[in-house]
């Protein structure tokens, strides 16, 4: 846009204006290359034109599905080396490890890995009875930087990759920003306003869509298919775009022409149309007490807090929880029927630090079983995520540093994992329930 000829600028504001714009042309960028490695974009490009087959074990977002080698296979049925139950298993599945299309040496993928685990019965198919109803987890926090879209994505993949269970699992991105999208959606463009998928803002900012908005079934079937498929086949994601943040607009406009309007009824009416297609829905929220956060934590049946072991961010976390007393009273108005849990989970922390460890002793010594078990502070995580991955999208052996801190970095999280797997068998009473 050409500001200069319509404004009398100053010559200092023309320059802030050039290193805004280089600034952020060098972000775009950046963004851009990590996206680009993720993808395996310029490889598979090369590849493709030589080899049609060179994208068999590419998943619908663009990332490759997880491998497992021989070692991690056998460690997954919990069998010995050497043990012949494995290449039994695989030839009376009718498959060929040995001569895998996607690895040198003996190597399954994700899908391959589960047909072998349900067979060997470590793997069971999930089916929900008409008392058990979806569960929706909301990931709140207003603090930036506290967790979320961490534990959000981590939960996510964790669940679906992990569970002994297959639960169906959707994640709702409502954070604009759409971190958790870059990360579980690399192929989709967050940043581009005008970029070719349907985002939650669309499903919920009337006029966005060329639909008719009030028309049930309609709404259904593009509701149904905004929910994008990942890289694992039991998890889908509903993508943010970064023009997302116009849910706040309509919602002022609503209320002030409708006295019966309420932010939460857009997301309420969005996810009616999906609860039957997931068991688990985790939604990560923006880092403020907004119309769009307040829907979410409406809609939610779960509540986890992620909270860093820090004086200040324990300081900011009461501060939202005293925001968020008030904001339940409005919510209990409104016929709010209560959480099945509401939970803080302290996020990052440092096991070397003995300031962290104090903080997080006396969170737990204070709130008992309102902590979860914690989330370590992990290299592998942020490793990981420079890649756009979890660290359950790799196996140890494709990590790029060294096996163990990822091989670490899974078994710690797994028990954090369990111990959600565990609410999950709660809610909806599996086990032991008398
Ligand atoms: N357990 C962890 N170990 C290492 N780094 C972490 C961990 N949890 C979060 N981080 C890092 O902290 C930063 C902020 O986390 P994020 O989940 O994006 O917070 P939020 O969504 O609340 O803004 C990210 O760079 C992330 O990689
Ligand atoms: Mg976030």
């Amino acid at each position: 846009m050409d500001l200069n000829g319509k404004l009398n600028l100053t010559e200092k504001a023309i320059k802030s204006r050039n290193i805004i714009s280089a600034l952020a042309g060098y972000f775009r960028q950046q963004s851009k290359l990590v996206t680009d490695r993720a993808l395996f974009v310029n490889e598979l490009a090369s590849e493709r034109e030589s080899n049609p087959e060179a994208d068999v074990n590419i998943a619908p977002n663009g990332k490759p599905y997880r491998t497992y080698n021989k070692t991690e296979m056998l460690k997954e049925l919990g069998l010995q080396r050497g043990s012949r139950q494995l290449d039994n298993l695989v030839k009376r599945l009718g498959l060929d490890p040995a001569n895998s299309p996607y690895g040198g040496q003996w190597t399954v993928n994700l899908l391959e890995r589960n047909q072998i685990k349900e067979a060997y019965g470590l793997l069971e198919p999930f089916e929900r009875a008409g008392g058990q109803k979806c569960a929706i987890f909301g990931i709140s926090n207003l603090k930036g930087g506290s967790g979320k879209t961490t534990l959000s994505t981590l939960l996510a993949t964790g669940l679906a990759i992990e569970s002994r269970r297959k639960f169906r699992i959707a994640v709702i991105d409502l954070d604009p920003q759409g971190t958790a999208t870059r990360i579980l959606l690399p192929n989709v463009e967050v940043g581009n306003g005008n970029a070719d998928y349907v985002s939650v803002g669309d499903l919920l900012v009337e006029e966005r869509l060329e639909i008719d908005y009030s028309d049930d079934e309609q709404y259904k079937e593009v509701v149904r298919s905004a929910f994008l498929e990942t890289n694992a086949d039991n998890l889908k994601v509903l993508p943010a775009n970064i023009a997302d943040t116009d849910f706040e607009l309509q919602s002022k406009h609503k209320a002030i022409n409708d006295r019966s309007y309420a932010s939460f009824k857009p997301l309420q009416r969005l996810i009616t149309q999906i609860e039957d297609d997931f068991d688990l829905i985790i939604i990560d929220t923006p880092p403020a007490l907004n119309e769009i956060c307040i829907a979410a934590h409406f809609v939610s049946t779960h509540l986890f807090i992620p909270l860093r072991a820090s004086e200040n961010d324990r300081d900011s976390t009461g501060k939202y929880l005293g925001g968020f007393e008030m904001l339940y009273d409005l919510m209990l108005a409104y016929g709010h029927q209560g959480y099945e849990e509401i939970k803080l989970v302290p996020t990052a922390i440092d096991r070397r630090s003995s300031s962290e460890l104090e903080v997080e002793q006396s969170l737990r010594l204070g709130l008992m079983s309102y902590v979860t078990e914690s989330i370590a502070a992990s290299e592998a995580i942020k490793n990981t995520n420079k890649d756009l991955n979890t660290i359950f999208d790799i196996s140890p052996s494709c990590y790029s540093g060294k096996n163990s801190t990822c091989e670490s970095a899974q078994s710690s999280s797994l028990v954090f994992i369990r111990s959600i797997e565990v609410i999950l068998s709660n809610y909806w009473k599996l086990g032991v329930h008398i």
